[in-house]
């Protein structure tokens, strides 16, 4: 068995620990006699595992008791729709758009309601956060939404937008427990967790509950309601039991390793490497300015297309496997979540100083 080092954005990397240890209760969970896969969601044992999970998470996030944590289905982009649908009730919402994915929920809100763009980085293909100080914020805005990590441009909010008030609303799914987070400052924190929690399917909604209400849209399905999961603790329906079965997992792993705390020095110590290489380099060079780096995504260009298709092919026969940059975008991305080993960021500097001299 070999493993690669594993730059993609997602599905991603996930702690070898984890793997192995959910290999060896493949066939026989803990005495059940079966897989997780196969128990029901209702039995005593699941039980344990999702009641376990969510505790674990409120622990590494430090989740006040007013928020509800919900393990939901339908990726990230299902939520695009569910946040408008179940918080719009004045029809009206602000949305930061600093790339597709941002891009991609303020449009889904138009559905819904009136979705006001009160700032943009598209002027410069979403290279940087704007200032979010001091917006236009309309006064009767039900919420402000954000994404929080860029994972196509690499940028990564270092302060959150003055919302004047009104309620944050935060797509984390590619910074996912990579640092300490105040959950306290959102209204809803969520993401889908195939970047640096587990295996996708599954998208973890964490929700202040006051703004749990029967008061949706008219015509909101029954499953889209936050209501509706939030009464049956995740249990509405069959949830994705394998997947979130994996997340606890990692969830435990995390603890070990030191909690989010612990996690933010590591991913600082792992970007750091790479982005000093970057800016010392003659050939590669970084796409983001600088005070507005991801510590998750790392896009870089030599600015030559034919060159970097040569990195991406000779870099996977080395070893180093998804480094090609998102399709809009081009060139390369190195995404070292919070799974990748430090070892693994040194390594392929090496290999970018070694192609460096080679190709000069
Ligand atoms: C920040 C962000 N939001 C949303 C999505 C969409 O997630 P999903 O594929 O789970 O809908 C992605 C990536 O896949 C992402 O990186």
């Amino acid at each position: 068995m070999s493993r690669v080092y594993n730059f993609s954005a997602g599905p991603a990397v996930l702690p070898e620990e984890v793997l192995r240890e959910a290999a060896e209760e493949m066939l026989d969970y803990k005495g059940s006699g079966m897989s997780v896969m196969e128990m029901s969601h209702r039995s005593k044992v699941y039980d344990g595992i999702i009641k376990e999970a969510e505790a674990d998470l409120r622990e590494l996030m430090g989740i006040p008791d007013n928020y509800k944590v919900l393990f939901l289905q339908g990726g990230a982009s299902q939520q695009f729709a569910m946040i408008p649908m179940n918080l719009m009730k004045h029809k009206k919402a602000a949305y930061i758009v600093t790339g597709q994915w941002a891009k991609k929920a303020f449009q889904e809100a138009q559905n819904y309601g009136q979705a006001v763009k009160v700032a943009s980085s598209e002027d410069e293909t979403f290279s940087y956060i704007p200032d979010c100080s001091d917006l236009d914020i309309p006064e009767d805005a039900d919420y402000v939404y954000i994404c929080e990590n860029n994972t196509i441009y690499g940028t990564k909010y270092k302060t959150l937008p003055n919302t004047k008030g009104h309620t944050l609303v935060a797509d984390v799914s590619s910074c996912f427990l990579s640092e300490p987070v105040d959950v306290s400052k959102y209204g809803i924190i969520y993401g889908g967790v195939q970047k640096n929690i587990g295996p996708a399917g599954v998208v973890i909604v964490v929700i202040r509950e006051d703004l749990i209400t029967e008061d949706t849209l008219p015509g909101t399905p029954t499953m889209l309601k936050y209501k509706t999961h939030a009464d049956a603790d995740s249990l509405y329906n069959t949830p994705p039991a394998y997947g979130i079965y994996i997340c606890g997992k990692v969830f435990q792993w995390l603890k070990k390793q030191g909690g989010l705390t612990a996690m933010k020095q590591h991913n600082e110590e792992k970007a750091k490497i790479l982005y000093d290489f970057l800016d010392g380099s003659s050939m590669f060079r970084g796409t983001v300015r600088k005070e507005d780096r991801s510590l998750m995504n790392v896009p870089f260009v030599t600015g030559d297309k034919e060159l970097d298709a040569k990195f991406v092919k000779e870099a996977e026969a080395a070893g180093f496997v998804n480094l090609k940059g998102h399709r809009t975008v081009g060139g390369m991305r190195a995404s070292i979540y919070n799974a990748m080993p430090k070892e693994g960021v040194e390594q392929l500097v090496a290999f970018m100083k070694k192609f460096e001299e080679e190709n000069q």
